[in-house]
């Protein structure tokens, strides 16, 4: 197929191009590199041997996306474009609102206008809110708590009502727990601007020294240690997910939403050590209090997306952190 990939220079969007590519789809991308850099281009081209079709644009820029769907004919979309921070969500919520809902109605529109009928939409655990139990189903309510994860339930909203609309759109909605690691070749990762947000990057600096110690977000939890749970899945079985949606969408024909985990929850301190075992470095930590919003457990139930599509996550918490590591050290600035 070829497919048009939003957002495709970000971390999750950049590593499913080279499962895309590996597997014969053809890919063009459009990001207006916001939170990404042209380099990513260049190692997308080391790693695959091709170099993808990319335009610069906002998807909210109409016109633009109109002649960027012209020109590439695309047979479906896979869309990550996005912003992604909670805390910048409830500094900026209208700038969200505007990036991921504007951007992504118009980016359906385009599609309508020019006939392509299959979606794959980058969805997020975060529409679950403070899940009352785990593991947690596609069908567990849906209740966000900030204005980041109120875009991915409108969006998914949105695209619901329109594929009941239209029954010859179809979309794959996938809700990513969360993704860590980096390609196994250490040329692609995650590279956060400032200082990181999530646990995995912020660890990486920490073992890497450029930053002193983790702090660790309450130890009073009702889980095993006390720490925070959470269900991390390796990048690039996410990524293999994607084109697996895609091919679903293709043979079965219908709609779906499916949650991306493994299934299996670890603490943070559960992660820091198998951290400190990949990489040979001691993670300092500080205990603080829980961070405000933050949830006990959150892990996956995950069975439905191996109904589906036959998916299930390969990699464990080891390779994981030994992937993200290397990315760290061979690119200790990032991108
Ligand atoms: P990312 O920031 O690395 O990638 C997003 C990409 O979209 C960037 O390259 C950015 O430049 C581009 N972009 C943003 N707004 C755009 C716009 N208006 N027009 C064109 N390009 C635009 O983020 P990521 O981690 O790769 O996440 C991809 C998707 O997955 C996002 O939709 C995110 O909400 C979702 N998601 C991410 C996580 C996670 O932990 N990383 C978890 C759940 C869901
Ligand atoms: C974050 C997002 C969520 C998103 C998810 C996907 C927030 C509040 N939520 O969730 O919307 O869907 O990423 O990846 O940002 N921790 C520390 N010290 C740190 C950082 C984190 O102890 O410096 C702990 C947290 O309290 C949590 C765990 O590590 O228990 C994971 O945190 P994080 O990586 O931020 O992910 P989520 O909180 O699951």
């Amino acid at each position: 197929m070829r497919v048009l990939v939003t957002g495709g220079c970000g971390y999750i969007g950049s590593h499913t191009i080279t499962d895309l590519t590996s597997r014969g789809h053809e890919v063009a991308i459009v990001d207006n590199f916001s939170n990404a850099s042209p380099a990513v281009l260049e190692r997308l081209a080391s790693i695959t041997g091709v170099r993808p079709i990319s335009f610069q644009a906002d998807i909210r820029d109409r016109a633009a996306l109109l002649s960027i769907f012209q020109e590439v004919r695309p047979d479906a979309v896979i869309h990550f474009a996005a912003l992604k921070s909670v805390g910048e969500s409830w500094e900026q919520p209208l700038r969200y609102f505007d990036n991921n809902i504007t951007g992504t109605i118009v980016l359906l529109q385009v599609m309508h206008e020019c006939g392509v009928r299959k979606l794959v939409f980058s969805s997020s655990a975060t529409v679950y809110g403070m899940p009352e139990s785990c593991p947690i189903s596609e069908d567990a309510p849906l209740r966000v708590t900030n204005p980041y994860g109120r875009t991915k339930l409108v969006m998914e909203e949105l695209i619901g009502d329109l594929c009941a609309a239209d029954e010859s759109l179809q979309a794959a909605v996938l809700r990513y727990f969360n993704p860590v690691g980096a390609h196994p070749s250490g040329e692609l990762g995650e590279s956060p601007s400032g200082p990181p947000a999530n646990l995995m990057p912020y660890i990486c600096q920490v073992a890497a020294g450029r930053r002193e110690y983790l702090n660790v977000f309450g130890n009073d939890y009702d889980t095993a240690d006390g720490t925070g749970v959470r269900d991390y899945i390796h990048v690039m079985d996410l990524a293999r997910a994607h084109t697996d949606a895609l091919d679903a969408l293709n043979t079965c024909g219908e709609s779906f939403t499916v949650n991306l985990g493994t299934g299996r929850g670890y603490s943070v301190l559960e992660l820091v050590k198998a951290f400190e075992l990949a990489s040979g470095r001691l993670i300092p930590l500080r205990f603080c209090p829980r961070r405000a919003g933050d949830v006990g457990a959150c892990y996956a139930d995950p069975s439905r997306a191996a109904e589906r599509l036959g998916w299930t996550a390969q990699f464990d918490l080891a390779r994981m952190c030994e992937d993200a590591w290397r990315w760290q050290c061979r690119h200790p600035n990032g991108i």
